[in-house]
C-alpha cells in the first residue's frame, strides 16, 4: 500500500509519497508548492507541523528543530514519511494550479455502441489532480471539458467519451484523440473533488457522469475506507451501465460499498430499481443531514437532486457538483 500525505488545512489535498522521496520531493512531484530554500535541513524555510504520523530523517543532521520537538514540527526537505502523515505549512496552496499538459493517446477502446474509453499518457511530467476533477481538451479556439475517470496514482488519464449524446462534439474529440496522437489537456479543474470528511457518502452518477465517480471510488478503494458508500447510477436503459460488472464485483468484495443501478425507462426483463435516480435516493434515506453527496452527470439531474435534497434538510455545504459552478455563470 502506498503511503499518503494529507495537508491538514486542505484535507482535499492528498498525495502519495514513495519510500525514497522526501516530503518536499513528493509534494513537488504532485505540483504542491511547499516553500523551500536550502533543501538540506539548514534554513528552516520548509519547516511545518506534523499532525499525524511519523517523520524521520534517516540519520541526517538537521537544524532548527528542538530535540524534544514538543511543537511536532518537521523539516519537509529532508524528512521522510514512515507512515501516512498529515502535515501543514502556512504557505501551502489549497489545490493544484491548472496548466497545459501534453498527452499521447495510448488507448482508444469503443465500449458497446455509445461510448469510447480513452487512455492518455503524459508526454512530460504527470498532471497532478484530485479524484473527481476534470480537464479541458484544447482544440484551437475551443475547449472540451471532460471528467477524469482514472486516479492520481495511475500512470495514465482515462476519459469516457459518450458518442450518442452530442455527436458533433464527440466526433471532434475522437478525431483529435486518435491512437498515437499528441493532444493538449488543461487542468486540473473543478471543485467537486473528493473531500475526506468521514461521513457516509452518496455518489450519484447520470450516464457517463460515472467517470469522476469512478475516479473517487477507485481512489477510496486504493486507500481503504470505513464509512458506508452508496453509489446510485441512473441511466435510461440497462445497456448504458457500461461498468456494471466491475461495480457489482467491487460491491460484492467490499462490505461498506452499496451499488444501486436505477433505470428511468426499464425494459421488461429489468427487475431492479426504476425511476429518477435522485428519487431513488429519497426513497432509501429519511434524512440526508449526516451524509455527503457527489453529483455528476446531466446538469438538470444535479439541479433537481440538489433542490430535492435541500428540501429534505441537507446542507448545501455537503453537496458537490461542478454543475453548481456552471449555473452561477
Ligand atoms: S528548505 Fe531549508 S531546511 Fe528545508
Amino acid at each position: 500500500m502506498p503511503r499518503y500525505i494529507t495537508v491538514y488545512s486542505h484535507p482535499n489535498c492528498q498525495f502519495p509519497i514513495e519510500d525514497n522521496e522526501t516530503i518536499l520531493e513528493a509534494a513537488q512531484r504532485h505540483g504542491i508548492d511547499i516553500p523551500s530554500s536550502c533543501e538540506s535541513g539548514i534554513c528552516s524555510t520548509c519547516k511545518g507541523k506534523v499532525y499525524q504520523g511519523n517523520v524521520t530523517y534517516r540519520g541526517r543532521e538537521i537544524h532548527g528543530i528542538d530535540p524534544d520537538n514538543d511543537d511536532h514540527e518537521a523539516l519537509f526537505c529532508v524528512g521522510h514519511a514512515e507512515t501516512d502523515i498529515t502535515i501543514d505549512h502556512p504557505d501551502i496552496p489549497p489545490v493544484y494550479r491548472a496548466k497545459q499538459h501534453p498527452h499521447q493517446v495510448i488507448g482508444h477502446e469503443p465500449v458497446r455502441d455509445y461510448l469510447t474509453r480513452l487512455r492518455l499518457k503524459p508526454v512530460e511530467s504527470k498532471m497532478p489532480y484530485l479524484p473527481g476533477q476534470y480537464i479541458e481538451l484544447l482544440d484551437q479556439d475551443k475547449r472540451y471539458p471532460l471528467s477524469i475517470a482514472s486516479t492520481p496514482s495511475d500512470d495514465f488519464i482515462e476519459l469516457h467519451i459518450q458518442t450518442n449524446a452530442n455527436h458533433e462534439t464527440a466526433d471532434r474529440i475522437l478525431e483529435l484523440c486518435q491512437l498515437g496522437q499528441t493532444i493538449t489537456l488543461r487542468g486540473p479543474l473543478g471543485k467537486a473533488f473528493w473531500h475526506p470528511t468521514g461521513l457516509p457518502v452518496i455518489f450519484i452518477a447520470g450516464g457517463s457522469g460515472y467517470a469522476p465517480i469512478k475516479s473517487m471510488l477507485q481512489a477510496l478503494i486504493q486507500q481503504g475506507f470505513t464509512q458506508p458508500i452508496y453509489l446510485y447510477w441512473g441511466v435510461r436503459d440497462p445497456k448504458f451501465l457500461y461498468e456494471d460488472a466491475q461495480l457489482k464485483a467491487w460491491a460484492s468484495q467490499i462490505e461498506q460499498l452499496h451499488y444501486i443501478p436505477v433505470i428511468s425507462e426499464p425494459i421488461s426483463e429489468w427487475t431492479g430499481r426504476t425511476g429518477l435516480v435522485h428519487q431513488a435516493v429519497c426513497e432509501d434515506f429519511t434524512t440526508l443531514s449526516q451524509h455527503v453527496v457527489y453529483l455528476a452527470g446531466p446538469f438538470p439531474m444535479s439541479y433537481a437532486a440538489r433542490d430535492t435534497f435541500v428540501e429534505k434538510g441537507m446542507p448545501l455545504s455537503q453537496m458537490y457538483s461542478d454543475a453548481f459552478a456552471f449555473e452561477k455563470r
